[in-house]
């Protein structure tokens, strides 16, 4: 018999993770307490914008094998649990909020049946997983607990949770591992790499994966700075040092630097439970990881002010892109909104354009004006921003927007654009860490 599968929490995660899991050929019921994420999947709508998923999600309702509630009474004959809640970073410090969690496990502790395994996907603090599986036993001794972390990226979600680089198992027995390669039997059958480690190690394994790649983030970044001090173009050295295999190319893209909901709070969290282990000093680094990554969104409101003569009361800037990522809604700390916000507050009036995010980025700060429209965005203004970079802003033409715009500035806070061609239609492009070629 199939074994029957329930995710607790719909999010980024959670969704995804349900609607693969379905296409793998299992029984989901996905599980959130929030009342219209939920009838919204039950229709097939995906409460948030993630390519593909809302595909996959109505193909595996039709199915019949996947289906949601909000009642935790629907999981009680599932064999596996998945926690998929999020961890976000608490209001008044680095940590990680723990409620999601601790609630999701209290709520199915009790309810589930006897032989019955629950698997964290969640990012957590170190620690946690033993400590949830010290209480889960306290009140339902026939159960069993095991960590499982998610390298997922946001935009390319589907295709990473079925196809994923490695599974990382924490577990404290076998009988846990031979469940969870039960579910994931096809990627094993595809070769995935398989690691089993204790619960700590999986926990780990996930924030020290996200905390080297905010490191290689902010390493290029802070290249940049010297760049531009040096008169360098950073560019070309991320391009000549990634090269060479032991450094690699990827994640070597310089610019407003890192955001979202798991890399900057990540690090902060993993700081702090550093620091609860008395072991803070192993991670001082990350702090300094994090400033750099912070200064890079100053670093361009500061060739803002330079361009628009140090005042910014009244000018039109135009921003385009709110998500912190391309092919992604998600607006949680966005470099680019951020951005955004801080420019509105010196008084400019910022107008931005984004193709998926205006909705999610209004809803947090209203203040702002946003437009469905590039031409709008640009016409009139003074400055523009290129801060996320989708595929459209790439693709517009230089000559058909200088004619819109008072002033031909572009800062490309991505340098994905190709400078020279906008160079060549009479734009004065800025970009961080590359020396201003502009004649
Ligand atoms: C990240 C990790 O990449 C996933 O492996 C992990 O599973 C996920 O967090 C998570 O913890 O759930 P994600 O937040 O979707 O995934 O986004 P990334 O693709 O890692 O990008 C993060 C940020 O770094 C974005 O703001 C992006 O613009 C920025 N970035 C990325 C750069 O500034 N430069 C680069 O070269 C690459």
């Amino acid at each position: 018999m199939a074994l029957k599968i329930s995710v607790i929490g719909t999010g980024y995660l959670g969704a995804t993770h349900a609607a693969c899991i379905s296409s793998l050929g299992f029984d989901v019921i996905g599980i959130d307490t929030d009342a219209s994420k939920i009838a919204a999947l039950q229709n097939g709508k995906v409460p948030f914008f993630e390519p593909g998923l809302e595909e996959l999600l109505a193909e595996q309702i039709a199915t019949g094998r996947l289906t949601f509630s909000n009642s935790f009474d629907a999981i009680t004959d599932a064999d596996i649990h998945f926690i998929c809640v999020g961890t976000p970073q608490v209001k008044d410090g680095l940590a990680a909020d723990m409620t999601y969690v601790n609630g999701a496990l209290e709520a199915i502790a009790p309810l589930i049946k006897a032989g019955s395994l629950v698997v964290g996907k969640s990012t957590v603090p170190v620690g946690t997983a033993a400590r949830l599986r010290a209480r889960l036993l306290e009140i339902n001794p026939q159960a069993d607990l095991a960590w499982n972390p998610e390298f997922l990226r946001e935009g390319f979600a589907v295709d990473d949770t079925l196809h994923p680089n490695r599974l990382v198992v924490g577990v404290t027995n076998d009988r846990a591992e031979e469940l969870l390669k039960e579910v994931y039997a096809t990627n094993l059958g595809d070769g995935v790499p398989w690691v089993r480690a204790d619960l700590p190690t999986a926990e780990l394994v996930k924030v020290a994966a996200n905390s080297f790649l905010a490191t290689k983030i902010s390493f290029i970044n802070a290249m940049a700075e010297i760049c531009e001090a040096a008169g360098g173009d950073v560019t070309v050295l991320a391009k000549a040092i990634g090269y060479d295999p032991r450094i690699g190319s990827r994640f070597l893209q310089a610019g407003i630097g890192f955001g979202g909901g798991c890399l900057p709070k990540d690090i902060r969290a993993f700081m702090a439970r550093a620091g609860e282990l008395g072991a803070e000093q192993a991670l001082e680094f990350l702090r300094e990881v994090d400033s750099i990554n912070l200064r890079a969104r100053q670093r361009v409101i500061d060739l803002v002010r330079k361009d628009l003569s140090q005042d910014l009361v009244g000018k039109k800037v135009a921003i385009l892109g709110a998500a912190f990522k391309p092919d992604s809604d998600d607006v949680r700390d966005s470099p680019a909104l951020d951005i955004a916000v801080q420019i509105h507050a010196a008084g400019a009036n910022v107008v931005v354009h984004d193709p998926k995010a205006t909705i999610p980025a209004s809803k947090r700060f209203p203040a702002l004006t946003f437009t469905e429209s590039i031409e709008e965005c640009l016409k009139d203004a003074e400055i523009v921003l290129h801060l996320t970079e989708w595929k459209i802003y790439g693709e517009l033409d230089p000559v058909v927007m200088k004619a819109l715009v008072k002033n031909p500035i572009l800062i490309d806070g991505r340098n994905m654009l190709d400078r020279s061609e906008w160079q060549k239609a009479g734009w004065h492009v800025r970009a961080l860490g590359r020396a201003d070629t502009n004649r």
